[in-house]
């Protein structure tokens, strides 16, 4: 199989690897293709992704997208973040070999599920103030 040197790079040294302590919002999704997990965390503020980190049981070009992602979306508002498509992260990296797009979905799935988790947090915290300032 013949990854681009992009490819290469981010899966020998993947941007972002880790987990944030207090995350603004966590999405984990598995992969219905080849059953891996893929975990993503954000720290978000004003609507910024301000920091994003990923731990992943995925296989090499799931590390290498999820890491090109999250290069991608790092200082982007949610709205923008949302934007970036499985097709624009592949290209990013000059290419993926067809056999291995599934894997690029593990990155943008978990983070739609990670912003949802962020919304509903804040959801939760402003509901929270709100019944304090009732009381
Ligand atoms: S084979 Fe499972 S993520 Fe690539």
């Amino acid at each position: 199989m013949q990854y681009t040197e992009k490819v290469m790079d981010h899966f020998q040294h993947p941007r972002n690897m880790g987990q944030i302590e207090n995350p603004s919002g966590v999405g984990e999704v598995g992969n219905a293709v080849c059953g891996d997990i893929m975990r993503i965390y954000l720290t978000v503020e004003n609507n910024v992704i301000t920091d994003i980190k990923f731990q992943t049981y995925g296989c090499g070009a799931a590390v290498a997208t999820t890491s090109q992602l999250t290069e991608m979306v790092k200082g982007k508002t949610l709205e923008e973040a949302l934007k970036i498509t499985n097709a624009d992260v592949a290209k990013e990296l000059g290419g993926l070999p067809p056999v291995k797009l599934h894997c690029s979905n593990l990155a943008a799935d978990a983070l739609k599920v990670a912003i949802e988790n962020y919304q509903q947090n804040l959801k939760q915290e402003k509901e929270s103030v709100k019944n304090a300032e009732s009381r």
